[in-house]
């Protein structure tokens, strides 16, 4: 029950702080470096699959992304993949250099987990080449002042471990991971001091295991008959079960054997929409929470309490949500030093009946989530259908994570809007600043009620390998001609933010 009306108690105190922040808001919002503390971080994010490339040099050993784009190109939008995406694994310094003119603070990227471990485990060997590879760019980064937060496991999990046991379907994953991110820890934590273990737990359970369209491409057959397998009304379960534990042994890892030498931080990066209310019924208004408790509660509540969300406990019938031994408990409370929210799109929540048939994660919490309510879309759409624009919801989602979950620090680890591949080169994405200016007001707004937010990262850095859309939207701040040897050519929104971070020197 306490997670049932504490949430109704939350909602209830962001919507009056709604209701007090609208009445100074412009309609052009104008944004100053000033208006966010010091020492606030500005910086810009992209994921080794999505940039890299070099998928099979080096000694890269493939993981689940290799083989979904590979094998079944039917699967992405455009047939294609990251072998080459934006080729970073050669043109790190080019990054750097962009990076560093436009000013950001610092660069959130992810480590290939098999460019590290080609294998997945430590039986099959470590990559020197991998090693050498991040330790040239964090080297790059700091000799720029850059601040290096290095995501570990972005998605890309090794297809050894997907052959070996089922990946995050296997509790074996939770001891590879373990072993892989003390690798990582153990290389590279004398000059990483932010360290994010997963990203987005939520989006490998939903879209990997119960509509099938991401990597490994799992669901159940009423979902997708073009689907690899899977059962979506188990698996995500169990994968996102595998992924907690996972993020808690790595956090452990550091505790005892790194983080008193290193003196760095551990957190996550979590994403979630902001969910309205269908209707102000009480019913809705539940549907609102339970959509939340889904989502975002999923994986903070058991890393501040040990537990899963009530809502989830009872709401998912069957005996299909595993459970916490009394260990693992004591393992995960607590187990983050900063949390990192991921922010793009918000929805509403209506209520429905239970279904008892085509049951998947996305039938128990008993509420339908959709973009519109009465045919008036929630926000205007970017290109990705998904992404529909409500800036509003990162201060909400904000204001939930700080007066529910202990007031953590947080980083905004991505936000972003994109457009459409059209095939020339388009650099004046004034929308895009329209975006960024809009969600970092609502940023700042959440700071001046006292959340504790350190850090705003732009997803992303460069367009890129944009998963089963492939590069047929482009979520860049610097365009990048991939038909022309991955040149990169900064967009107006590059230079917006380059203005931006520039006055704090002439004040
Ligand atoms: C991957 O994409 C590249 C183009 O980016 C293409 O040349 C290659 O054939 C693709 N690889 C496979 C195995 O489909
Ligand atoms: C369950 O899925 C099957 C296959 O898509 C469909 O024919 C059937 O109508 C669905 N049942 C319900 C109650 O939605
Ligand atoms: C399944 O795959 C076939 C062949 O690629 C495609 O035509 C069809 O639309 C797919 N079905 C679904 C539901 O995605």
């Amino acid at each position: 029950m306490r997670s049932k009306y504490l949430s109704l108690l939350v909602v209830f105190i962001i919507l009056a702080f709604n209701e007090v922040l609208a009445k100074h808001k412009s309609s052009k919002p104008k944004i100053k470096r000033n208006d966010f503390p010091k020492d606030f971080i500005f910086g810009a994010a992209t994921s080794a699959y999505q940039v890299e490339g070099a998928a099979h040099e080096d000694g890269r050993g493939p993981s689940i992304w290799d083989t979904f784009s590979e094998k079944s190109p039917e699967k992405i939008k455009d047939g294609n993949n990251g072998s080459i995406a934006d080729d970073s694994y050669h043109l790190y310094k080019e990054d750097v250099a962009l990076l560093h003119k436009i000013g950001f603070g610092a660069y959130r990227f992810s480590i290939s987990w098999s460019r590290i471990l080609p294998r997945g485990n430590l039986k099959g060997g470590i990559n020197k080449a991998g090693i050498d590879y991040y330790n040239n760019l964090i080297n790059e980064l700091l000799s720029k002042g850059i601040k290096p937060f290095a995501t570990i496991f972005h998605w890309d999990t090794p297809q050894s471990l997907e052959d070996a046991y089922g990946g995050f379907r296997g509790a074996e994953i939770v001891n590879d991971f373990r072993d892989y991110a003390d690798i990582c820890f153990k290389n590279f934590g004398d000059r990483v001091k932010h360290w994010i273990t997963l990203n987005e737990p939520l989006t490998v359970v939903q879209q990997g295991y119960v509509t099938g369209v991401m990597a490994p491409g799992r669901c159940s057959k009423f979902t997708n008959p073009n689907c690899t397998g899977g059962n979506g009304a188990t698996e995500p379960y169990i994968v996102g079960h595998n992924l907690i534990l996972a993020h808690g042994e790595a956090v452990k890892v550091y505790r005892e054997k790194y983080k008193a030498s290193q003196k760095g931080q551990v957190g996550i990066a979590l994403n979630a929409g902001w969910n309205l209310p269908y209707t102000e019924s009480p019913e809705d208004r539940l549907a609102a929470a339970r959509a939340m408790a889904f989502t975002f509660d999923y994986f903070m509540e058991p890393l501040v309490t040990g537990k899963y969300p009530v809502d989830m406990v009872n709401y998912v019938k069957g005996g299909r949500l595993p459970t916490f031994t009394a260990q693992q408990s004591k393992m995960l409370k607590g187990s983050y030093d900063f949390l990192g929210i991921n922010y793009y799109s918000s929805s509403y929540a209506k209520n429905v009946p239970c279904s008892t048939e085509n049951v998947t994660m996305f039938t128990d919490p008993c509420a339908t989530v959709t973009g519109e309510r009465e045919g008036v879309s929630i926000g205007p759409k970017a290109a990705s259908d998904w992404l529909l624009i409500y800036p509003k919801g990162i201060r909400d989602l904000i204001l939930y994570a700080k007066y529910k979950f202990k007031d953590p620090v947080m980083y905004i680890t991505e936000n972003g809007r994109d457009e459409f591949n059209t095939g020339e080169i388009f650099l004046k994405d004034g929308y895009r600043i329209d975006y960024y200016a809009r969600h970092l007001e609502m940023v700042e707004d959440a700071i001046s009620i006292g959340a504790d937010v350190r850090g705003f990262f732009a997803w992303s850095l460069l367009d890129n390998f944009e998963w089963a859309m492939g590069y047929t939207v482009r979520f860049g701040i610097v365009y990048v001609d991939f038909n022309d040897g991955r040149k990169r050519y900064p967009k107006k929104s590059a230079q917006w933010f380059r203005k931006l971070l520039k006055e704090k020197k002439n004040n």
